[in-house]
């Protein structure tokens, strides 16, 4: 039984605004638009290459699975489509003598994206069916929801590129900077110090030491500095620092960590991750041990830090957490935060390789 437009339509629209994926927004256009023209099979087909490729597709005739690419030029209601622009619709397939498994007759209505052609969605009648007289006209809407489907997967793209784009130039930055205070202050402070201690050798001056010492806090506060803005530790693989990190951490942290060397942009992020985490279990959760965990499992690193502390960790109440899910998504991963009170927190996260 036909449903009615006005719902097809707002199921769509619903998939839309969850962003599903342009395919599988095809597939229900095309689902859709088939059974309100109750005809068995329709598709979204992209324009390239002068031909006409199914990006997406509904129908009990399996004669044309995705993929399947129909030559244009040859007459038929996608050539129209291409070639005006315009709503077409063609019912002589018979005659024209190539093989269509049977299709009888086709309406087709353009999708445009940015003012272009970029596609069709097409209706085909089998056999005995007939296209309702007004099949163009309902395919209209089905066609600007395609449309709609491809902007918003676009505009998302666009927004991940930027994001990926911001997160580098800050990790570039910290990364200059952290060698800028390496080479230049700290070295200078090191060199200062040592020629005060020799100084300090060589005459009774006992008013010296507190300087040297305070020179030497100084140092230590800089390179403290230095660490929390890029991590010279990463510099020999995740593994290593984390077994920094573990070792500069008051509370205990075991860790089972992947020993080879994974892509830069990988690394830097996981690093990030479980160093907020083990900062934040010892700054919020008086657990009693931490637990890390970075494998490769499949095509992507998951990572996991788990506190046996007091949970109630939240992403909207300080800016640690909030940072790391824009770093995680970023590159295009996942973070979820998991801390019911009383039962510990733990952070996961999952990065494609
Ligand atoms: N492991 C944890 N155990 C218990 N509470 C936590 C834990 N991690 C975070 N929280 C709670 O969640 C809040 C948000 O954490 P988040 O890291 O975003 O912010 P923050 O640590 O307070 O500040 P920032 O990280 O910017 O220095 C914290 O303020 C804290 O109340
Ligand atoms: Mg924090």
């Amino acid at each position: 039984m036909a449903r009615g437009v006005a719902t097809a339509l707002r199921d769509i629209a619903v998939l839309v605004a969850h962003g599903a994926s342009p395919a599988n927004v095809f597939a229900a256009i095309s689902e859709q638009a088939a059974q309100v023209c109750g005809v068995s099979a329709a598709a979204v087909v992209r324009f390239a290459d002068g031909g006409a490729t199914i990006a997406g597709r509904w129908g009990s005739v399996d004669a044309f699975p995705a993929g399947t690419v129909f030559p244009l030029g040859a007459g038929g209601a996608l050539t129209l489509v291409r070639n005006t622009g315009l709503p077409a619709r063609f019912d002589e397939y018979e005659r024209t003598g190539t093989e269509m498994h049977g299709l009888r007759e086709g309406a087709a209505t353009p999708v445009i994206v940015e003012d272009a052609v970029w596609g069709a969605l097409l209706l085909a009648a089998f056999g005995g069916e007939r296209l309702p007289a007004d099949a163009e006209e309902k395919l209209t809407e089905f066609a600007q929801l395609a449309s709609l489907a491809l902007a918003s997967a676009d505009a998302r793209e666009r927004l991940l590129e930027s994001r990926e784009r911001l997160v580098r130039t800050a990790d570039a930055e910290r990364k200059r900077l952290e060698r800028n205070l390496h080479d230049g202050a700290q070295q200078r402070l090191v060199a200062a110090r040592l020629t005060l201690r020799m100084l300090r050798s060589k005459l009774d001056t006992p008013e010296l030491d507190p300087v040297i010492d305070e020179l030497g806090a100084a140092l230590e506060e800089l390179r403290e500095l230095a660490r929390g803005l890029h991590p010279a530790a990463l510099s020999r693989g995740l593994y290593a620092a984390v077994g920094m990190l573990a070792t500069r951490s008051p509370v205990p942290v075991e860790y089972d960590v992947v020993e080879g060397r994974l892509p830069e942009a990988i690394e830097v992020a996981a690093y990030y991750v479980i160093a907020e985490a083990i900062t934040n279990a010892v700054k919020h959760a008086e657990a009693s041990v931490i637990r890390v965990t970075a494998i490769v499992d499949g095509d992507e690193l998951a990572l996991s830090v788990a506190d046996d502390g007091r949970g109630g960790a939240a992403l909207a109440d300080g800016s640690g957490l909030v940072g790391l899910r824009d770093r995680v998504e970023a590159l295009r991963g996942r973070l979820q935060v998991s801390s019911r009170p009383g039962a510990g927190t733990t952070i996961s996260a999952t990065l494609p390789l």
